[in-house]
């Protein structure tokens, strides 16, 4: 299996992704490390250390940041989205801190960093939150660019299918909490690919699909009744904005592309972010052809962006795990 480091904020639909990368067995979840984002980082981290412990994954959980790299950036936590406890504000994890799984002593980037380097070539970092551990660890050490098998990360819009932004008409959540991080992890010399609303928008799980994960037997059934309880809120939230009846699975999108690339039809080419103006947030890739490049783009790696995906066959496949 794949060796995971999995930086999240949980946050409904992490909660979602981060029980399918625990469950498949194509996967190892390794570490989680926690970002600010759909709560605050006291709250994200709390929610890591209880899923960990719910889903059964003895593993280290770091915190991370508590906001952008630049003050400027900072904006509201999504609690509208998720709740203020992040989970929805129904579901049961009201752990004790003696049940949580253990906070690991580094912060997010430097466990991020220790376990790169200590296995080279080996670890995959999913990125479903705001890219600022990611950006700060090749801060720290710019070395494990060339250490990391694969960064996949949840993030932006590209324009595709009529697709824009969630928080503007050009940009998406987790971009534009922190745009210069999100810059400088896809202009990084290490493999990306950029699972966005382009393809996660047609990832829709309906009331129906979300009663049957509820309804199963065996070990999934305490989970699928948990992930039903945190969707309530999260459904009206859709519901009122975009007029569909169910949630998008915007996380577990990220998991499945670790999971089974095939799902998904990539472009390649350079991917930068606006970080300042009306179109803030905003992810850009060129699909020039590349001897017509100027700077910055012609220094910039080609990354992947996911651009068209099979919707029913990844619900199949996160359905499986229950
Ligand atoms: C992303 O933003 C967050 O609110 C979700 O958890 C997801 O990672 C979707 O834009
Ligand atoms: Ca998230």
């Amino acid at each position: 299996p794949r060796s995971v480091i999995f930086d999240t904020d949980p946050g409904i639909d992490d909660a979602m992704a981060l029980f399918l990368l625990a469950r498949h067995p194509a996967l190892k979840l390794r570490a989680v490390t926690s970002v600010f984002g759909n709560a605050s980082i006291e709250v994200t981290t709390r929610n890591a250390r209880a899923l960990c412990a719910f889903y059964g994954q003895p593993v280290p959980v770091a915190a991370g940041a508590a906001g952008p790299l630049f003050a400027h950036a900072a904006r509201p936590h999504s609690t509208h989205v998720h709740g203020e406890d992040g989970l929805g504000g129904r579901a049961e994890l009201a752990l004790a801190e003696q049940d949580l799984a253990p906070l690991d002593p580094r912060p997010a980037h430097e466990l991020i960093c220790d376990m790169v380097n200590a296995e080279p070539g080996e670890i995959t970092l999913i990125a479903v939150g705001p890219m600022t551990n990611l950006a700060l660890a090749l801060q720290h050490d710019p070395g494990i660019a060339a250490k990391v098998a694969q960064v996949i990360i949840m993030g932006g819009a590209f324009g595709t299918h009529g697709h824009s932004g969630n928080v503007t008409p050009v940009a998406e959540a987790n971009i534009i909490n922190d745009p210069e991080a999100a810059d400088q992890v896809l202009a990084a010399p290490w493999p990306v690919v950029v699972v966005g609303l382009d393809v996660t928008h047609a990832v829709v799980m309906q009331e129906s699909y979300l009663d049957g994960l509820r309804g199963r037997g065996g070990q999934g059934a305490a989970v699928g009744e948990f992930l039903w309880q945190a969707t309530r809120h999260y459904q009206d939230f859709y519901h009122s904005v975009a007029g569909i009846e169910g949630i998008y699975g915007h996380d577990a999108s990220a998991i499945a592309y670790a999971i089974d690339p095939s799902l998904f039809t990539l472009r390649a080419g350079p991917v930068r972010v606006v970080t300042e103006g009306l179109a803030v947030g905003q992810t850009i890739q060129n699909t020039r052809p590349a001897a017509s490049l100027t700077a910055p783009w012609d220094q910039s790696p080609a990354q992947q962006v996911c651009v068209a995906v099979d919707g029913p066959r990844l619900l199949a496949l996160f359905e499986q795990v229950f």
